[in-house]
């Protein structure tokens, strides 16, 4: 006779395959029912393997899940690197440490409350840099950037809203690999668009290969709610010079646009025009674009252009809505790499001290996209230009966005201290109050803006033995709860019960994704 535990191990089996989504749930009920009855443990095989005909394939990369500790890792707050230009102004956040353990902390104050998120990891193999590689070992089938990705975009997406964006860059290389992971993150349903962005215009000569000039940012919504604000970029040169024409009456320049449809000709937009004079304009081959009762006010209004045997509307520059075109998702227009190594400089006076900044311009383009009193959240900060660029962004547009960066402290040969001391803290200090942390300001940026303003509260992470006084330190006694939007506790039985809720569940249950 068959054993019971034998059949529950297969049916167990075929369970799993349900949960994985490769056998159907009334398949399963059928087969379980047949395992059931079996009578022999060959019979109940062969039945469990009915259920074994699909078999998953497609996008595999390894997963390896965080390191699960016995500490609880919290915000601590950095007094000294900390500073404030007026109160009443915005906080913004910087948090320096591994985002995994910044991520789940910022869940306690900020889940499903973030609008838009930028990041730029590191582009894996060729520039993971040591820590990446110290802290995950390298995956069997790929470089460590997706394992590496994988949990931390879980978290990124219970963060934001359900209107909210997600932007990420990435190189040619693994632009594929990443699309592929943010479709399973995110879904496909919610991919919007990729962009190309022209990161040079020479670039380095490739052995074997051509030159690679451009990388994507990848941008996905979090659900179907979201919106997309406006944004344009700046006419080119050649269409500006096209508004050269002007009749000197008090309109201004104008270019002129045809009034030929393009497709689609249909019966309201084919006619001969009869201009005032009575001059007949046939009928282009595709119609014309408007009703010949548009055209007439048009002319009643000196706003045709007759040129040749051709009509034209005349386009004045001062009616324009936009002083620019609606962007598209070729982003040649913004300023190349070279140049945010160019604002470094001006903002350190030395060269070359952080490799790989983005373009102030460029983060900009995306925040833009999202809406002006978002809360933004970039995770890979690196030299903090996600920062600066909201703070401009407010200051040209009236906006109201808080940032949130979360960067690490790697060493590096050129920042011996670690990047979020030696750039990343400095960098804003110096962009938002216009002096440096020792009250200097001999630096090349400040002589041509103005500092940005706000404030910065800079948060390290600390950690903590998990509910157990070590050294007579609890959790409960170095939680600081008003760094996480909290009132302070009036009892310490509230404060325990926010402390278990939100750090217990929070770091344990998530972790394990
Ligand atoms: C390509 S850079 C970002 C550059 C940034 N966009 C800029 O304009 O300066 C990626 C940064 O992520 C940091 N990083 C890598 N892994 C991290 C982790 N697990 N937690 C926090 N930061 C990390 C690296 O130190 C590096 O500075």
């Amino acid at each position: 006779m068959l054993k019971e535990t034998s059949k529950q191990e297969l049916i167990g089996d075929l369970q799993r395959r349900v949960q994985d989504k490769i056998l159907e749930p009334t398949n399963f009920k059928l087969l379980k029912k047949l395992i059931e009855k079996a009578d022999t443990l060959d019979e109940a095989i062969m039945i469990a393997e009915l259920g074994t005909t699909y078999k998953r394939t497609g996008f595999h990369f390894d997963k390896r899940l965080e390191k699960m500790s016995s500490t609880i890792k919290y915000f601590k707050k950095n007094t000294q690197l900390s500073f404030t230009t007026d109160e009443k102004k915005m906080h913004h956040k910087l948090i320096i440490g591994d985002n995994y353990p910044a991520l789940l902390n910022l869940l306690v104050e900020y889940k499903g409350a973030v609008d838009v998120i930028y990041i730029d990891p590191p582009y894996g193999k060729d520039s993971m840099g040591e820590f990446a590689e110290t802290n995950y070992e390298n995956a069997i089938t790929r470089d460590n950037l997706l394992s590496m990705l994988y949990p931390r975009l879980l978290l990124a997406k219970k963060l934001l809203s359900d209107e909210g964006l997600i932007f990420c860059s990435i190189d040619d290389r693994n632009h594929a690999y990443v699309k592929g992971l943010f479709d399973e993150v995110f879904t496909e349903k919610c991919f919007i668009n990729s962009f190309v962005w022209q990161k040079n215009s020479s670039g380095k000569t490739e052995k074997d290969k051509f030159t690679i000039n451009t990388e994507y940012i990848l941008l996905y919504a979090k659900t179907d709610r979201y919106t997309l604000h406006e944004t344009y970029k700046e006419l080119a040169q050649s269409s500006k010079d096209a508004y050269c024409k002007d009749d000197n009456d008090g309109r201004g320049k104008y270019a002129t646009v045809s009034l030929q449809k393009p497709k689609n000709p249909g019966p309201e937009t084919t006619y001969d025009y009869v201009d005032n004079s009575g001059k007949v304009w046939p009928c282009p081959p595709k119609g014309w674009r408007m009703v010949n009762k548009k055209i007439k006010a048009l002319e009643n209004d000196n706003r045709l252009y007759f040129e040749g045997d051709t009509l034209r509307v005349k386009d004045y520059w001062n009616e324009r809505e936009n002083p620019g075109k609606r962007i598209d998702t070729l982003w040649n227009d913004l300023p190349e790499n070279s140049s945010a190594s160019k604002e470094l400089e001006k903002i350190f006076m030395e060269r070359e001290l952080f490799d790989n900044p983005k373009p102030t311009e460029l983060i900009k383009r995306c925040f833009d996209i999202g809406p002006k009193n978002a809360i933004v959240l970039d995770f890979f900060a690196g030299s903090g230009t996600a920062g600066q660029a909201a703070l401009e962004l407010n200051n040209s547009d009236g906006g109201t966005r808080e940032f949130i960066l979360i960067q690490n402290n790697e060493l590096t040969d050129k920042n011996p201290n670690g990047i979020a001391y030696d750039i990343t803290t400095k960098r804003l200090k110096r962009v938002m109050t216009g002096s440096c942390y020792d009250g200097t300001n001999s630096f090349d940026w400040i002589k041509d803006h103005a500092p940005l303003g706000d404030n910065l509260e800079v948060y390290e992470i600390a950690e903590v033995a998990n509910f157990e006084a070590a050294e007579g330190k609890t959790p409960f006694d170095v939680i600081d709860e008003t760094l996480y939007g909290v009132d302070k506790f009036t009892t310490i039985q509230r404060k325990i019960e926010w402390v278990c809720d939100n750090f217990e569940v929070t770091q344990r249950q998530l972790e394990g994704n």
